[in-house]
C-alpha cells in the first residue's frame, strides 16, 4: 500500500448480500447476471514509454470468482487499480459498477485487499475492522455488530481485542479479509493477498475465502496470484495476461462445482486444469 488514498479505498464498501451457504455442490449461473465490470480497449500508459496495459476487453458479471494470472509487470494491479478508480485509463472505456471507476469508488461498494496486511498497528483487531464503517459514519453500536459478524466469518473472533502484532501473518491477512467485508462490497478485489503465507495456511485461506464467498452469493472476487494451483482452486474464470504490453491472452473457465474440497486438489480434472492454464501461460 503506497497512499493513503489507496487504503482508504482498501477500506471503502457497501452493498448487502444475501445469505446462501448451501452445502450442496453448486454451479454458480453467473452468464445470466449482471455485468459488473465492462472494459473495452481499455489501456493505461506510465508516461511516453511504458505501456503497462493495452486493449483489454473483458466483462466480469455479479457473483463471479476471476483469478487474473501472468508473469510480473503485466499489468495486473494497473487493472485493479484502475478498477478500484485509484488510477484513471489512458485509453479504452472501463465501467464499473454502471458507471465510471471514479464514481463507483464514491460509492464504496469495492473492497480491496493487498498482500501486505495494511491493518494499523495502534488500532486493536476489531477497531481495524470497525474503521471503514467509521469512516462512512456508521453508527457505533451498527459498526461493532459488522465488525464481529466479519470476525466469526474469518474466525477470529476470540482476537478480536488484541493489536496486530500479536498475530500471525495468516491471522492478520484474515483482518485484512474481514475488514475488507465489514462494509459488504459489491466487488472485492485482492492483489495477490495470499502470497507471503505459507502453503498450509494458503490453502486453508483460499478455502475460508471460497466459503465466504459462496455464503455472500453476490458478491464478486477478482484475485491475482502468480500461482495455477491456488487460480484453478478458487476460480470460476482464469484470465491469462501476456507480459508487458499487458494484454489478456487467454481466458480459461473452470467449469467445476462449489463446495471445492481436498479432493478436488487432488483430482485428476484439477491437473488438467492447471496443464490448460500454464500452458496459455506460456503463449
Ligand atoms: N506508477 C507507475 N509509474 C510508472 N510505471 C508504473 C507504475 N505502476 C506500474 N508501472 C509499470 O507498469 C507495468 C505494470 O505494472 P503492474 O504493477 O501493474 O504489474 P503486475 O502485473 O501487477 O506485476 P507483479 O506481478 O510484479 O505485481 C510495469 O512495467 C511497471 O513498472
Ligand atoms: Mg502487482
Amino acid at each position: 500500500m503506497s497512499t493513503a488514498e489507496e487504503w482508504i479505498g482498501g477500506c471503502s464498501g457497501i452493498a448487502v448480500t444475501e445469505g446462501n451457504s448451501g452445502s450442496e455442490a453448486e454451479n454458480r449461473n453467473v452468464e445470466a447476471g449482471p455485468a459488473l465490470v465492462r472494459m473495452e480497449r481499455l489501456g493505461k500508459r506510465y508516461g511516453k514509454q511504458i505501456v503497462a496495459v493495452q486493449d483489454v476487453n473483458l466483462t466480469i458479471r455479479e457473483g463471479e470468482f476471476l483469478c487474473f494470472v501472468g508473469p510480473s509487470g503485466c499489468g495486473k494491479s494497473t487493472i485493479f487499480k484502475m478498477i478500484a478508480g485509484l488510477s484513471g485509463p489512458t485509453s479504452g472505456t472501463l465501467e464499473v459498477l454502471g458507471t465510471s471507476a471514479k464514481e463507483a469508488l464514491k460509492q464504496s461498494d469495492i473492497a480491496f485487499v493487498f498482500q501486505e496486511h495494511t491493518l494499523l498497528p495502534w488500532n486493536t483487531v476489531i477497531d481495524n475492522v470497525m474503521l471503514p464503517l467509521a469512516l462512512k459514519g456508521t453508527p457505533k453500536k451498527e459498526r461493532r455488530r459488522e465488525a464481529e459478524r466479519v470476525l466469526e466469518m474469518v474466525g477470529l473472533k476470540d482476537y478480536m481485542n488484541v493489536l496486530p502484532r500479536q498475530l500471525s501473518g495468516g491471522m492478520k491477512m484474515r483482518v485484512s479479509i474481514a475488514r475488507a467485508l465489514v462494509s459488504r462490497p459489491k466487488l472485492l478485489l485482492m492483489d495477490e493477498p495470499f502470497g507471503a503465507l505459507d502453503e498450509i495456511t494458503r490453502q486453508s485461506l483460499q478455502t475460508e475465502l471460497l466459503t465466504i464467498w459462496r455464503k455472500e452469493s453476490k458478491m464478486t472476487v477478482l484475485f491475482v496470484t502468480h500461482n495455477v494451483f491456488e487460480a484453478v482452486f478458487l476460480s470460476t474464470r482464469v484470465v491469462v495476461m501476456t507480459p508487458r504490453p499487458g494484454k489478456v491472452s487467454g481466458i480459461i473457465d473452470i467449469p467445476v462445482p462449489f463446495p471445492r474440497t481436498g479432493e478436488f486438489r487432488t483430482s485428476n480434472e484439477f491437473g488438467e486444469l492447471v496443464r490448460t492454464v500454464s500452458e496459455s501461460l506460456q503463449h
